[in-house]
């Protein structure tokens, strides 16, 4: 019987953090995202990633749109990293302060708020 309460004592201790720990966590990479989003980003890429930010009309190219590049079956999830992390033509590098984590945070949001 000690045994029994000694297993479910363990196991409640390990189980139970986790469960109240999942929500919050899924919540911060929203939250991450946003912000780096909106600092970052936003001026060239728009409100929702669409590539219509102010900024963003002033470059010879138009930025993309980040939304579809995340749901095109032309570009892997991969590649679309390595162009936040080193830039290509217009867009700038941003490797000196993101990395891959923050990257994929970052993209958690765009598809974030462009479901209805
Ligand atoms: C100065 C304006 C500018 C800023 C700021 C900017 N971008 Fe870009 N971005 C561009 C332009 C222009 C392109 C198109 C470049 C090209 O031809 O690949 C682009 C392309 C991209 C692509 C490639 C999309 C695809 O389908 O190939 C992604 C992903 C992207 N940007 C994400 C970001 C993220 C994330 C940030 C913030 C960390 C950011 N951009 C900040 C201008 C910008």
């Amino acid at each position: 019987m000690q045994k029994i309460a000694t297993v479910l004592i363990a196991t409640s201790l390990i189980v139970l953090p986790s469960l109240v720990l999942a929500k919050p966590l899924e919540a911060n990479t929203l939250e991450n995202g946003k912000q780096n989003y909106q600092r970052l980003c936003l001026s060239c890429h728009g409100e929702l990633g669409h590539g219509d930010g102010i900024a963003g009309q002033a470059l010879s190219e138009q930025p993309s749109n980040i939304y579809q590049g995340l749901n095109s079956w032309f570009e892997s999830e991969a590649e679309l990293i390595d162009t936040v992390l080193n830039g290509n033509e217009e867009m700038p590098a941003w490797g000196n302060l993101l990395n891959e984590q923050q990257v994929k945070e970052i993209f958690t949001y765009i598809e974030y708020v462009n479901k209805d």
